[in-house]
């Protein structure tokens, strides 16, 4: 698809009224990795808020079930959450955070009181999705670090998994583990790759290939190349306000051209990366690679 028409495409997006939806059943990403501390709350948030500007109708639901950011990074009071739904009967739309087509389902932060609660909250937030998924064009969960079979299960469920890695290396075995036992329990075969905290072009290229092409060798399992954000040195108030405030900053580019780039391998009618004929693995991946710089 050409600069003008994706631009164009993406526009008509913006016409549809807020309320209405743009597909008829939302279609599920869940933000995971293994690790804690990589990325994942702030590129759900950032990715959440990229595509309800682009005019879909969006809600992000906090998985960290007990340690809850998304909130705390937008700077939100901290009372309304979906256990606060599950235990006071609030409605889902009392306990909603509504910005135009940006919805929050925030959950707990530090609530001692859940210790003695035996919730089954993959079934909980898989509810919640059946329930409103014909409201949403996207949901978006924003996963708690850990391996553990709720989040396993919630991973599995949805339709894509945008798996958030840096260069370190727990980072990129956590998150190979997790693929392999997707892969091997629950028959998952297609998970995406989101590079975080990248220092270089060469460590991107270098560290993208080598995950993909093992997960392609070892797992027979496909790893779809979204892209890399750069590590922003400074303190953390800089990196969130270069997120969530600075139209134009390296962080903000970077988030966009991956969801540019995922809207139209996706959900695009004229597929721009679908090859004329069949690729070795190893050459759509080094492809993949170059188109995602
Ligand atoms: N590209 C980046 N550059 C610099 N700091 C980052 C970057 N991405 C995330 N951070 C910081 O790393 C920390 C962990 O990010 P967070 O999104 O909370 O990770 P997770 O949800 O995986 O635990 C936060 O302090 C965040 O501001
Ligand atoms: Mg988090």
């Amino acid at each position: 698809m050409s600069e003008e028409k994706t631009r164009d495409w993406l526009l008509s997006f913006q016409s549809h009224e807020s309320g209405n939806t743009y597909f008829q059943k939302a279609k599920t990403i869940c933000f995971t990795s293994g690790k804690g501390g990589v990325g994942k709350t702030s590129a759900s948030l950032k990715f959440s808020k990229l595509l309800s500007d682009q005019g879909f109708k969006t809600l992000l639901i906090d998985c960290d079930y007990n340690l809850s950011n998304t909130a705390v990074k937008l700077g939100l009071p901290l009372d309304n959450n979906f256990f606060t739904m599950a235990i006071t009967g609030k409605s889902f739309d009392e306990v909603l955070h509504k910005d135009g087509n940006f919805h929050l389902l925030p959950a707990c932060n530090g609530s001692y009181e859940l210790f003695d609660q035996s919730f089954d909250w993959a079934k909980i937030i898989t509810d919640i999705i059946s329930t409103h998924e014909q409201d949403y064009d996207f949901i978006i969960l924003d996963s708690a670090a850990g391996l553990n079979k709720p989040a396993l299960t919630l991973s599995a469920y949805c339709d894509y998994r945008f798996f958030v890695v840096t260069p370190d290396k727990s980072s990129i075995t956590d998150s190979y583990s997790l693929i392999k036992i997707l892969k091997n329990r629950y028959g998952v075969n297609e998970n995406h790759l989101l590079l975080n905290k990248v220092s270089s072009k060469k460590q991107y290229c270098r560290l993208v290939k080598s995950l993909a092409d093992t997960v392609d060798q070892f797992l027979s399992a496909r790893l779809n190349i979204l892209g890399g954000v750069p590590l922003k040195e400074g303190s953390v108030d800089e990196f969130d306000k270069e997120l969530l405030n600075i139209a134009g900053s390296k962080i903000d580019i970077s988030f966009s051209k991956m969801v540019k780039k995922f809207t139209e391998e996706n959900i695009g009618t004229d597929v721009s990366l679908s090859a004329s004929r069949p690729l070795f693995s190893g050459e759509r991946i080094e492809q993949e690679v170059q188109s995602s710089i």
